[in-house]
């Protein structure tokens, strides 16, 4: 049974290209339990897979053209040549960037495309921190290797396909969670994921237990700016400190540097050493069920982010010691994702759930007097194909 999202794609297949896709793939955007800006220190990240999907479906042509439609985007097309540079689609269809940049880093893998036409639709919220841009990204490279037929590039390798495509084609200097946990997501888990070697440790997210993710209705302004400069100030601190990456230091040896940084870039890199070392202990507790300890971890990780890594707003803050107070001590809450606006996630048992949304619904508004989004989720498997 097709879900009504996989039937927009295949619908908007048949109306673009008159005839029957081959495969339709999808891959999930992700929410993050804990472990924030980790990433691209080489550390530990902690998210989940959720239910909200990019559905592709793809058939073969022979000339060396891609054709896409975006059914999201009132079906608009692109329409480009398969060659050793893909040319940029430009900020007039900045979706079409992502499955431009995904296509030319899977040809440069040596997958042996010789054209094929895309259908896109998707259900990730956009602009809220959920990852669909590397849900796009990672459905586009699943979507090639399942025409092929081919078993190669694997999850890991998918995701870190993906995340070229992120950072070379489209120009956004982001880690590897995002791709990672949309590669290799696991039904009813949260992923420990060591973003040095890419190994995974699944930890249960047992049916009692609620993910909740709720949208601050927050716009997310000068993200990617914040973002960079976050990525250069561990820079600076893991040079000081001697290490390649902020991973490799302790917080001994960040308190005896003390004299050698700026105020702020200790704190920079005090949130991502206490981060790791949090994301670690929230890997034992969800292992174990031990929901106060890990609502006191992502306490503590809300803190940290709000002040050594700010990349929290008042309204976020707010918003979180809302969620903390409902959920009580029997799970926690954090803001999730990138910063600057977006989404918080709650853990929670599930019999709960119904009441802490209905206390959040009540109690906050965004600084636009917008109410929130509440979502309870569930994990999901990463990417893969679908049956037709
Ligand atoms: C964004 C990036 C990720 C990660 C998070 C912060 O989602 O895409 O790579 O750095 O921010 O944890």
């Amino acid at each position: 049974m097709s879900t009504p999202l996989q039937q927009r794609a295949l619908a908007s297949y048949f109306g673009a290209f008159d005839s029957a896709p081959q495969v339709l793939v999808q891959a999930p955007g992700r929410v993050n339990l804990i472990g924030e800006h980790t990433d691209y220190n080489d550390g530990f990240v902690l998210p989940c897979a959720i239910d909200f999907h990019t559905v592709i479906a793809i058939g073969p042509r022979t000339d060396g053209r891609v054709r896409v439609v975006a059914a999201d985007f009132g079906h608009a097309l692109d329409d480009f040549a398969l060659g050793d540079t893909i040319a940029h689609a430009g900020p007039r269809s900045a979706w079409a960037d992502y499955v431009r940049g995904a296509v030319q880093m899977g040809l440069r893998e040596g997958l042996p495309l010789r054209g094929a036409n895309l259908a896109i639709a998707g259900d990730v919220p956009q602009g809220a921190g959920l990852s669909s841009s590397a849900a796009l990204e990672v459905a586009v490279l699943q979507a090639l290797k399942s025409l092929l037929g081919t078993t190669a590039p694997a999850p890991a390798r998918m995701a870190q396909l993906a995340q070229a495509a992120e950072n070379d084609f489209v120009g956004c200097r982001c880690g590897i969670m995002d791709q990672m946990i949309s590669a290799c997501g696991q039904a009813g888990h949260a992923l420990l994921i060591d973003c040095r070697s890419l190994q995974t440790q699944a930890a249960p997210l047992p049916d009692d237990l609620a993910v909740m993710i709720v949208h601050s209705r927050v716009r997310r302004g000068l993200v990617d700016s914040a973002y960079n400069e976050r990525r250069r100030q561990c820079e600076q601190a893991a040079r000081v400190l001697g290490v390649s990456h902020l991973r490799d230091a302790t917080l001994a040896q960040l308190l005896a540097a003390h004299g050698q940084l700026d105020d702020t870039v200790f704190r920079r890199a005090r949130h991502i050493i206490t981060e790791n070392a949090r994301t670690l202990a929230a890997h034992q507790a969800l292992t174990r069920g031990d929901l106060p300890e890990m609502g006191r971890l992502m306490a503590a990780s809300h803190a940290s982010m709000r002040d050594d890594f700010e990349i929290t707003v008042p309204a976020i803050d707010a918003l979180v010691a809302l969620m903390q107070q409902a959920i009580g001590a029997d799970g926690g809450a954090r803001m999730t994702g990138g910063g600057f606006g977006g989404c918080c996630v709650g853990l929670l048992r599930e019999d709960q759930a119904e009441r802490v949304a209905a206390a959040i619904e009540s109690g906050y508004r965004s600084p636009d007097g917008e109410p929130p989004h509440v979502w309870i989720t569930r994990a999901v498997d990463g990417a893969g194909p679908l049956s037709l």
